[in-house]
């Protein structure tokens, strides 16, 4: 009954619904709610909830002889469900009015500006295009797997272009053909382009904004969570050519990015798992916090880990908005990275490229003596626990060094890295000698 009831109730915006602890533990319930939907998960700890059982109310399955020991047991049972939820608001010693306050503050929209990119960046749960009055034309692009899940969040009334879904849209076809369709939906220079997807869409709609006569306002709605947390922050957009990815590309910033995590309920695993690497990088690089949090096992996706994550890119976009010095450091894990992506014919996914990079990154970063041992192992750990590789194979070291390109023999285009020194400390253009690099290289493979 109580399922059904959930279920019925799921179809429903705008609806508080207070669960018993219980309704949750069911999958079905479980998947609906949180598919479309916030939940907070209220939690205290076992002494808090002990103290308020001896109020007298009766519950069924503590009654009885030792009540703690069987709630100690239903608290271990449950954990791996309730941690689940990113929103958490602890209760104990605090009044029902500042429970409620907690949990409105996770409600309340976040504000975050990039002030090198005139970005106006807005974060929260329900946040949306619908109710945007941008004045003037306006066309929405999106891809056709968010056009299939999120269709309620495209704007019904205005004309969309569908883009096939993945990288291989990222090319000059695809930019033809937008700018075309934007002629034929009227887009002029007071326009307005609505990207809706993930890091192929913001690219993609972000460059034929930048280039549509001369440069057309855009605005990003990410729905993906690497296109959330990195790819719609920070101005740049691009293409691919069969040379090399994005080297095609302009800075055109969207002059707003519109975040809602819940949209991020019917993003593929595989996809969610990816983005963390990225989630990952920016911890290393600046919200320790967060990093140790992840170690603890917490789950990431809180409206406040989001707006940690952001403003790490959002400092240093602001503080290097073109990428003159100080914005490398968001290359971290990326040099190894884009060789074991590359050297695997991009069969290895960037995500998970990118976590290969960054414990090999550290690795030589304790080799050459700037970390102390263990950071590659403390990161290597955490990416493990997001279902992350740390090691690849299939290739050899010699193929993923070469991949990595500017070997030695060409002068002037050393391999400068960014390493980690610390949790929350990175430092740029670090050389790395050879033989170091291969020997780490080496061991990332996995013995096959
Ligand atoms: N401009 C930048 O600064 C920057 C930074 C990082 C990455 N990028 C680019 O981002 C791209 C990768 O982005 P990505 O990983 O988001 O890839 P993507 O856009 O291909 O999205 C991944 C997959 O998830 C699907 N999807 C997205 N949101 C969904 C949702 N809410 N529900 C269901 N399915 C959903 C997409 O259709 C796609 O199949 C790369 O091209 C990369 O170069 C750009
Ligand atoms: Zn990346």
């Amino acid at each position: 009954v109580e399922r059904d009831l959930c279920l019925e109730l799921a179809r429903d915006d705008h609806l508080v619904v207070a669960l018993g602890a219980g309704a949750l533990l069911d999958a079905d319930t479980r998947a609906r709610l949180t598919r479309q939907h916030l939940v907070v998960c209220l939690i205290a700890r076992p002494a808090t909830l002990q103290r308020r059982l001896q109020s007298g109310v009766t519950r069924p399955l503590l009654a009885g002889r030792d009540g703690r020991a069987k709630l100690a047991r239903l608290l271990t049972d449950r954990a791996t469900v309730y941690g689940a939820f990113a929103e958490q608001v602890p209760t104990d010693g605090r009044t029902p009015a500042q429970v409620v306050t907690d949990v409105l503050a996770t409600l309340t929209s976040r504000h975050l500006r990039v002030r090198s990119m005139r970005q106006h960046i807005v974060l929260g749960y329900g946040v949306g295009v619908t109710a945007l009055d941008l004045g003037g034309p306006t066309v929405v692009v999106t891809d056709e797997n968010v056009a299939r899940c999120q269709a309620t969040r495209i704007p019904a009334d205005v004309p969309r272009i569908v883009v096939p879904a993945g990288e291989a849209s990222k090319t000059f076809d695809q930019l033809a053909r937008l700018s075309r369709e934007f002629v034929a939906a009227g887009l002029d220079r007071r326009g307005t382009v609505i990207a809706i997807g993930g890091g192929v869409i913001t690219d993609l709609a972000g460059l034929a904004a930048a280039t549509f006569m001369r440069g057309v306002r855009w605005v990003a709605v990410p729905t993906s969570l690497l296109a959330m947390v990195d790819a719609s922050i920070g101005g740049k957009t691009g293409i691919d050519l069969p040379e090399g990815k994005n080297l095609v590309g302009a800075f055109h910033p969207a002059a707003l990015v519109v975040i809602d995590p819940l949209v991020l309920g019917t993003l593929p695993a595989e996809e969610w798992t990816s983005g963390m690497a990225e989630v990952v990088k920016h911890a290393v690089i600046g919200v320790p916090r967060l990093f140790r949090a992840l170690e603890r096992g917490r789950r990431f996706g809180a409206v406040e880990d989001f707006a940690a994550i952001i403003e790490v890119k959002r400092a240093i976009v602001d503080r290097d908005p073109f990428e003159r010095g100080e914005r490398e450091v968001l290359n971290l894990g990326h040099t190894i990275g884009h060789g074991v992506e590359a050297a695997s014919g991009y069969a290895v996914r960037h995500g998970e490229a990118v976590a290969i990079g960054l414990v090999g990154e550290a690795r030589l970063a304790e080799r050459t003596g700037l970390a102390r041992g263990g950071l590659a192992a403390r990161i290597g750990r955490v990416l493990e626990a997001q279902g992350l590789p740390t090691r690849y194979s299939g290739m050899s070291a010699q193929e993923v060094r070469a991949a990595m390109g500017a070997d030695k023999k060409k002068r002037g285009t050393r391999l400068r890295f960014v390493l980690p020194a610390a949790i929350g400390r990175v430092t740029i253009g670090v050389e790395v000698p050879e033989p170091t690099l291969m020997r780490v290289l080496a061991e990332l493979r996995k013995p096959s």
